[in-house]
């Protein structure tokens, strides 16, 4: 498709508000409401919490906004939009990359939004606080094969909302749950803060504790930064093409980078205090919020209807990141093979359908005992797409803008002096980290200097 033809395609552009909340609702994923929360109570409380805003700051916001400029400069999918920019094709390769890498997060990610639907209906219900061995029910569900309707229902949802196009689906979807997912948030928050012995939740999350800031908890901030802000994956790349030319670029990038911050900060005022209430170990992943936490919502008061918008929450938070996740294949495939945005929607979802069966089946089920190399069919999807693909992605993008495309200044319209800065932090400082978060993530650093998890 020419230049002109898709800047002229009808409703596949964002306002500016809903840009803005669209791209925190693809930010604010699973990575905020169990990863954020743990890592921080275990890397340092505070200290830790200074350390990541000092990453969002120096790489995270940085790159966030070379993203959606190549997108916005650049209209079209993640591919598309580096070779309208240049005539090189090692920019658009990675963009490709992206593309693969976005896919194979959203065949895994489907299946855990699918896991925080069903308990999110059975806490309501009350069904989930029949058997009190949370670990075992968990268990038992995660190793039959009822993950896969779940994970069915989740791509169903988000290709009903990505086939409704970038102003009437993605937007509109957005501007109502976004908000609806902070209300949650503070309702949850204040419950969890009202218990008897919240305190220690508290203590434990956001004390600082600067002797736990080792290269190892600055890695994974690093890491962090760029998993929380949904970068190298081609995401706000595509999104960035749906922007307005008027739209200041900069600004979105404070307000998605403090949207983030602040609902990873609420849903660590929500997991602590409430398990810590109830003595519960706090723990990573699916073992703290699907194996732990129902315990504490059984010895509530109300808590079941609590338990449930809990896990309505993390639905919430996870099916905004998938629209986010579709969209770029979407956008791909729509552009590679000129399809129709439905039909384009319905191919996309269904193959990501099929690649994720046996990702739904790897966690305990059938396909649990299949380790290769250390690692289930899940392990490996999640670990290629985030701690191969993603660095990748993230090294090409601050590159391209630092490098190779010589006219972005037009693009990204700052200031002079804050134009000089963030053209240091791309060229000089975010390159670098991102190497750094690539040999940590792939293990490089732990068999050099034993730096790891
Ligand atoms: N940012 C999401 C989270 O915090 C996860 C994520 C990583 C993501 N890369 C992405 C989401 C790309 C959407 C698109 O959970």
């Amino acid at each position: 498709m020419t230049k002109q033809a898709s800047e002229s395609r009808a409703g596949e552009r964002f306002s500016s508000t809903g840009f803005i909340i669209a791209a925190i609702g693809s930010a604010v994923g699973l990575g905020n409401m169990w990863k954020f929360p743990y890592i921080t109570g275990k890397y340092g409380g505070a200290a830790f919490f200074l350390v990541f805003i000092i990453c969002l700051l120096l790489v995270g916001l940085p790159v966030l906004l070379a993203e959606m400029a190549i997108g916005r400069g650049g209209r079209g999918d993640a591919a598309t939009s580096f070779r309208n920019l240049s005539r090189n094709k090692v920019w658009s390769g990675f963009g490709f990359l992206s593309i693969v890498g976005s896919f194979m997060i959203l065949s895994f990610y489907a299946v855990v939004a699918g896991w925080t639907l069903k308990y999110g209906l059975q806490s309501f219900t009350g069904s989930l606080y029949a058997n009190p061995d949370y670990a075992a029910v968990f268990g038992a569900y995660a190793g039959s094969l009822q993950p896969i309707a779940w994970q069915a229902l989740v791509l169903l949802l988000t290709g009903w909302v990505v086939a409704r196009g970038v102003s009437g689906g993605i937007e509109s979807f957005n501007k109502v749950l976004i908000p609806g997912l902070l209300i949650l948030l503070i309702i949850l928050m204040i419950r969890g803060l009202t218990l008897p012995g919240a305190g220690a939740g508290v203590s434990f999350f956001l004390e600082p504790d600067f002797s736990k800031l080792t290269p190892t908890s600055i890695l994974v901030a690093l890491g962090h930064a760029f998993f929380s802000l949904s970068l190298g994956m081609g995401t706000m790349l595509t999104y960035g093409a749906y922007v307005d030319r008027r739209q200041s670029l900069g600004s979105a990038t404070l307000a998605i980078g403090a949207g983030d911050l602040l609902y990873a900060l609420l849903a660590g005022l929500i997991i602590f205090p409430t398990s810590f209430a109830f003595g519960l170990e706090p723990a990573q992943g699916p073992g703290l919020i699907f194996a732990v936490l129902p315990a504490a919502f059984a010895s509530m008061p109300l808590g079941a209807f609590f338990g449930g918008l809990f896990f309505l929450l993390l639905a919430i938070a996870a099916i905004t990141s998938t629209v986010s996740l579709l969209e770029v294949s979407v956008a791909y495939s729509m552009r590679r093979w000129s399809f129709s945005r439905p039909k384009a929607t319905a191919l996309t979802a269904t193959a990501c359908f099929l690649v994720g069966i046996p990702a739904a089946l790897s966690v305990g089920g059938p396909l649990g005992d299949l380790v290769i190399g250390g690692r289930t069919y899940f392990d490996w999807l999640d670990f290629i797409a985030s701690n191969i693909i993603l660095p990748l992605g993230g090294l090409a993008v601050t590159l391209f803008v630092g490098y190779a495309w010589k006219r972005v200044g037009d693009e990204v319209g700052l200031s002079a002096l804050w134009f000089r800065i963030w053209l240091i932090l791309v060229r000089y400082v975010a390159p670098v980290l991102v190497v750094f978060v690539f040999l940590f993530s792939t293990g490089i650093f732990r068999v050099l200097f034993g730096w790891g998890e």
